[in-house]
């Protein structure tokens, strides 16, 4: 039997998946001791059975992780195969060592999820699939770039005044299928950044001529400051900004940034356990299930 099970960092994915697929549901019991440690239980035994265990990694990074662990660890103790849907994968973004002696944190959270009895994954729009993919080694991985659920929220604009633009190269990919999905053109805007002061820097010539309006289409918005020097820069030339982010961290001020810069519109998707008054969040279940029972996941 496969059943879906949520971890406190669920963002309401697992309980609506597991509705929409008509299969059970249930949620890890957890607790805090005094002292700050985790506790974790299930609330009744599952044993033999195909998991899909949900839990996204944001906010409260570190706990999340930790709950991931003992979770696996039990379901793994009890026999059952577990398939992790990671919404949102949180130390994705260092995935290389960049500076001499730096963790590679992703390797680090991946490796230690697989040997916590993980034996598939699932992110959605993961930072950086390609060396997930490398960490998990020949464990299956799905990552969900749900382009579609953005297109059809941005159908309310003439795909023949749009243009997606990526905010760096690393978006490149994704910004080409939205464009696809859109029949519009994009753009790739280049980033670079100090890797010891953290400085960004973007070439924004590409952006130069643009008319209409601009999709800046990104995996993370943590600051908003990238969207938004993009935005500043696109404003000031009468072109109409909107934004479509997968994971809205938007920490501090960063929606106000947003807006102060010029972007009218915030699109994003449930992955994250927050909602950010203002942003418009589009379903995700209903198209996350649909992927799951395609690739033969449930
Ligand atoms: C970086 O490569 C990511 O794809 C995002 O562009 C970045 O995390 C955005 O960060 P912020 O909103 O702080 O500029």
């Amino acid at each position: 039997m496969t059943r879906v099970v949520s971890l406190p960092g669920d963002p309401g994915l697992g309980s609506e998946v597991a509705r929409y697929l008509g299969i059970a549901h249930s949620t890890f019991l957890s607790k805090r001791f005094p002292d700050g440690e985790v506790y974790l239980r299930l609330p009744e035994p599952i044993s033999s059975d195909r998991v899909l265990l949900v839990q996204s990694t944001y906010p409260n990074q570190n706990d999340r992780v930790v709950e991931l662990l003992l979770a696996l660890e039990v379901l793994e103790r009890y026999g059952n195969e577990v398939v992790l849907v990671a919404p949102y994968l949180a130390y994705s973004r260092q995935d290389k060592e960049f500076l001499p002696g730096e963790a590679i944190s992703l390797r680090s959270i991946v490796r230690a999820l697989s040997s916590a009895g993980l034996s598939a994954l699932v992110t959605v729009d993961a930072h950086s699939s390609s060396a997930i993919r490398e960490f998990l080694g020949n464990r299956r991985y799905i990552n969900v770039i749900p382009v579609e659920v953005f297109a059809e929220a941005l159908r309310t604009y003439r795909s023949q005044e749009l243009t997606v633009v990526a905010p760096d190269q690393g978006a490149a990919e994704r910004a080409r299928a939205l464009a696809e999905e859109l029949g519009c053109n994009y753009v790739v805007v280049r980033k670079s950044r100090d890797r010891v002061t953290g400085e960004v820097t973007h070439s924004l010539e590409p952006l130069e001529g643009l008319k209409g309006v601009a999709v800046v289409f990104d995996d993370i918005v943590s600051t908003g400051g990238t969207v938004a020097s993009i935005a500043t820069f696109l404003t000031a030339r009468g072109v109409k900004v909107v934004l479509a982010v997968s994971h809205a961290l938007l920490v501090g001020n960063a929606l106000e940034k947003l807006t102060k810069s010029g972007v009218r519109e915030v699109y994003s998707i449930p992955t994250v356990a927050v909602r950010v008054p203002g942003v418009r969040y589009l379903e995700l279940a209903p198209y996350l299930a649909e992927l799951l029972k395609e690739e033969g996941v449930v």
